[in-house]
């Protein structure tokens, strides 16, 4: 793996979800890759606001629905330019996403195709990426990342008979902050999720 300690963040709300996006925005520089995963609804998409907002960028960070990727300009605490590549990787593999070869394949003829494969494996110096739903991607193309994987636990078991427990439609979600490579080593990951 290679990564240093990991953290899990209870994250009660979605404002704490931005909270937690905007925090990590504060320590991020160009090259960096980011990568998020989690369920449908998990709030990827809700870090990735947050995220943005840590990086000055005012206009709104949305689920591309018609294009794979959203190219934004901000800027880094030190003020300087940033310029924030957001993914959203499962409208690039579409329905059928699936892990695999096969799909990891196909997807990264996607991204060779629009570009996005040499954004992933040698970020401009002012480029951070962003990736919703690229585990398998962004595993096979940037050695170097801060995967934040994203949970919704359980509702409260009222089932006593072993039946999956449904789970939680609003509310508490568990963050898992995983850095990978030399470069997330000094990441303040205790301090992230104690606020
Ligand atoms: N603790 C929480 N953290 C994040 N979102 C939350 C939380 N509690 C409730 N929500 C709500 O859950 C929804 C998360 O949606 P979001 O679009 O961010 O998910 P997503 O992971 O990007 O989903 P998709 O895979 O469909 O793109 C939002 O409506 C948000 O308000
Ligand atoms: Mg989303």
């Amino acid at each position: 793996m290679g990564g240093g300690q990991t953290a899990t963040i209870e994250v009660p709300t979605d404002q704490a979800m931005r909270d937690l996006g905007a925090r990590i925005a504060g320590f991020v520089r160009g090259g960096d890759v980011i990568l998020l995963s989690g369920p449908l609804g998990a709030g990827k998409t809700t870090f990735a606001q947050g995220f943005g907002a840590g990086l000055g960028i005012s206009g709104p960070i949305v689920s591309p629905t018609f294009t794979i990727a959203r190219e934004l300009d901000g800027s880094f605490p030190d003020g300087r330019r940033a310029h924030l590549v957001h993914v959203d990787a499962y409208r690039l593999g579409g329905a059928s996403y699936a892990p695999g070869q096969d799909s990891v394949g196909r997807l990264l003829d996607e991204l060779e195709s629009l570009g996005l494969d040499e954004e992933l494996e040698d970020p401009g110096e002012d480029t951070v990426v962003l990736m919703e739903w690229g585990e398998q991607m962004a595993a096979a193309l940037a050695p170097e990342r801060l995967e934040v994987h994203i949970e919704r636990p359980p509702a409260p078991a009222s089932a006593a008979d072993g039946a999956d427990a449904a789970p939680t439609s609003e509310g508490m979600r568990l963050v898992r902050l995983v850095p990978v490579g030399r470069r997330w080593q000094t990441l303040p990951i205790a301090a992230l999720a104690r606020r």
